[in-house]
């Protein structure tokens, strides 16, 4: 396969991953992990409580995988810190909490990749006037919350948006699209400018999760190649 211009990343979700075993887990996939995704939900941003900080640190100590962690929280700033302290390379914070200049220049203050997250029903407009300063734009394809979801189209077009505004402001700006990404929607999200694939359940739900996720890298890099073809 020729060289693709635009780098594409896998970043399996641990959300779907046995937490009794979480360190074979990791190990499963690490041949085909580029990022290590890393879902933190607070119970209040989000009707559901995973993971902070400490399993952030035991993960940090267990590999060296890039650790992108996606705080699903009403008050990320006060724990942007703890995550730094951790070991997470970057984290993503959610447009829908507000104050988004703040937590931006807080995170680029402690030295974590910028993500900017934006649920499906939220206008992508909403990020428009941070695009430059963030690293990567992480469009939801679920409802956040919840593992095993269903793909929601809405993100192809709010992917294409920015993929679009990030090309005519010329914006080093990567594109990450979360939830219910398999093999098949892998192409299309890629078709559409997303270059970073988080999967959960496509992933760690399979019998072989390391298989699996190749199965939607090579799915993802024959769209680039198609595209850039065109
Ligand atoms: C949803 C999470 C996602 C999701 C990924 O709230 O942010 O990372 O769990 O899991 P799948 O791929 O199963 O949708
Ligand atoms: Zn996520």
């Amino acid at each position: 396969m020729g060289a693709l211009r635009r780098q594409l990343r896998i970043a399996p979700s641990i959300l779907s991953a046995d937490f009794a075993c979480l360190g074979a887990a990791i190990d499963s996939v690490s041949q085909e992990t580029d990022w290590l995704h890393v879902d933190v939900m607070d119970g209040h941003f989000v009707p559901n409580l995973t993971i902070g900080p400490p399993v952030v640190a035991a993960i940090r100590k267990h590999c060296d995988a890039y650790l992108d962690c996606h705080l699903m929280m009403t008050n990320p700033g006060q724990y942007l810190e703890a995550f730094a302290a951790a070991g997470a390379n970057s984290v993503s914070v959610h447009v829908e909490v507000g104050d988004t200049a703040a937590l931006i220049d807080k995170c680029r203050r402690l030295g974590l990749g910028v993500g900017l997250a934006v649920n499906p029903e939220t206008p992508i407009e909403a990020c428009e006037d941070f695009l430059g300063q963030i690293d990567v734009l992480l469009v939801m394809s679920v409802h956040p919350g919840f593992g095993g979801q269903k793909f929601m189209p809405v993100a192809l077009d709010k992917i294409a948006w920015a993929a679009g505004h990030a090309a005519r402001s010329s914006l080093d700006l990567s594109i990450e699209v979360d939830g219910g990404i398999d093999a098949s929607n892998a192409a299309l999200t890629c078709a559409a400018g997303a270059s970073i694939f988080v999967a959960g359940s496509a992933i760690f739900g399979r019998p072989d999760p390391a298989a699996a996720a190749a199965e939607i890298r090579r799915s993802a890099e024959l769209a680039a190649l198609r595209e850039e073809a065109r």
